[in-house]
């Protein structure tokens, strides 16, 4: 049996930080943003409000959704790039907030690719039958390392976590294959520098449509499926065109890709379970649903996984 998604939870702080906010901020439009990325507002965090929390709301409602409770968890994995401190990790400060008694726990330092190795590596532990249930979260306050006079980041970061519970689910559900990788030369295109994001766009930009597409139809020819089997496609949210060049390189309509950008920005890896929770809401993932999902970021990283949706 495959591991699959027994449960999701997401969480997107309360203060909205819209275009027409920025224009007050840097030298930019809000028809410069929204055509250029297709982001009309964001989530920030508030001050005081630290990853570990946007983390622990959305853990908790997945463990809820699951149906399990924290001390069934074997293993807690945290993708994020902007961890409460160095260290403790922000795993570990989830699993005394959980009270997760019972579980391991460490981050994940991919970027944007961080929920595609989080699952990948949960499915790991799971079909090995070292653990049942093992707890992902992708959260990102990158408000607190983005440089709000650099008009070239400050318009594209969001923060906000999403959390999956990972375990055993029934037989031709789950993940059915998955790709991750790295190229490290190219980690000066997206870096953090002193205390801020600094990023060559237009580099990460080419990068990111060739290995969307690429990632994308090399897990659905490793499942044995073909692009008309697919029913949604989960992009990692940076850019509007970029996520509509993976889309048509798959041949696939509009309503067949997951949007919700406009309404986040990006939040790096959080991105794909805010996406993937508000599809499953609203009925457009159902159950033996065949989802890909595909992610890229500093490092540089990516990963894609296709999924048989349901328990
Ligand atoms: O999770 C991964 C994180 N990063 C990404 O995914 C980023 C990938 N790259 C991108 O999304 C795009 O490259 C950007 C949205 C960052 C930039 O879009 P672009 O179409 O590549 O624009 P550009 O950098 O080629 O700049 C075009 C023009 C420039 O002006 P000139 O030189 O043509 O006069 C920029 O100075 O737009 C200007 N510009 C802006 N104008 C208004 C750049 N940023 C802004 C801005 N507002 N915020």
């Amino acid at each position: 049996m495959n591991a699959g998604i027994i449960g999701l939870g997401t969480y997107a702080p309360e203060q909205v930080l819209t275009n027409e906010d920025l224009e007050k901020k840097v030298d930019t439009s809000d028809e410069w943003i929204r055509t250029r990325t297709g982001i009309e507002e964001r989530r920030i965090a508030r001050p005081e409000e630290d990853t570990s929390d946007m983390a622990l709301a959305a853990a908790k409602e997945a463990i809820k959704d699951a149906g399990i409770s924290a001390d069934q968890i074997g293993l807690i994995l945290v993708a994020t790039v902007t961890p409460d401190r160095p260290f403790p990790s922000v795993a570990t400060i989830l699993q005394d907030k959980l009270g997760a008694t019972n579980a391991a726990a460490m981050d994940i330092s991919a970027a944007c690719a961080g929920f595609m190795y989080g699952l990948v590596t949960a499915k790991q532990f799971v079909e090995s039958n070292a653990y049942s249930h093992v707890l992902v979260v992708g959260v990102e306050k990158l408000s607190k390392v983005t440089n709000w006079e650099d008009r070239n980041t400050a318009v594209l970061f969001g923060d906000g976590a999403g959390a999956a519970i990972v375990s055993k689910v029934s037989e031709g559900r789950g993940i059915l294959s998955f790709e991750l990788g790295a190229n490290g030369s190219g980690g000066k295109y997206l870096l953090q520098d002193g205390s801020y994001i600094t990023m060559n766009g237009r580099e990460v930009f080419k990068f990111a449509v060739r290995q969307m597409g690429e990632s994308a139809v090399n897990v659905i020819e490793k499942a044995g499926l073909s692009k008309e089997d697919i029913d949604m496609l989960i992009p990692h949210q940076a850019n509007i065109r970029i996520m509509d060049a993976s889309r048509e390189r798959l041949a696939l309509p509009v309503e067949k890709m997951s949007k919700t950008i406009h309404k986040y920005g990006n939040t790096s890896s959080a991105s794909i379970p805010l996406s993937l929770k508000e599809e499953v809401i609203n009925g457009k993932v159902k159950d033996d649903d065949i989802i890909v999902m595909v992610g890229f970021g500093g490092g540089l990283t990516w990963g894609a996984i296709t999924l048989k949706w349901g328990k």
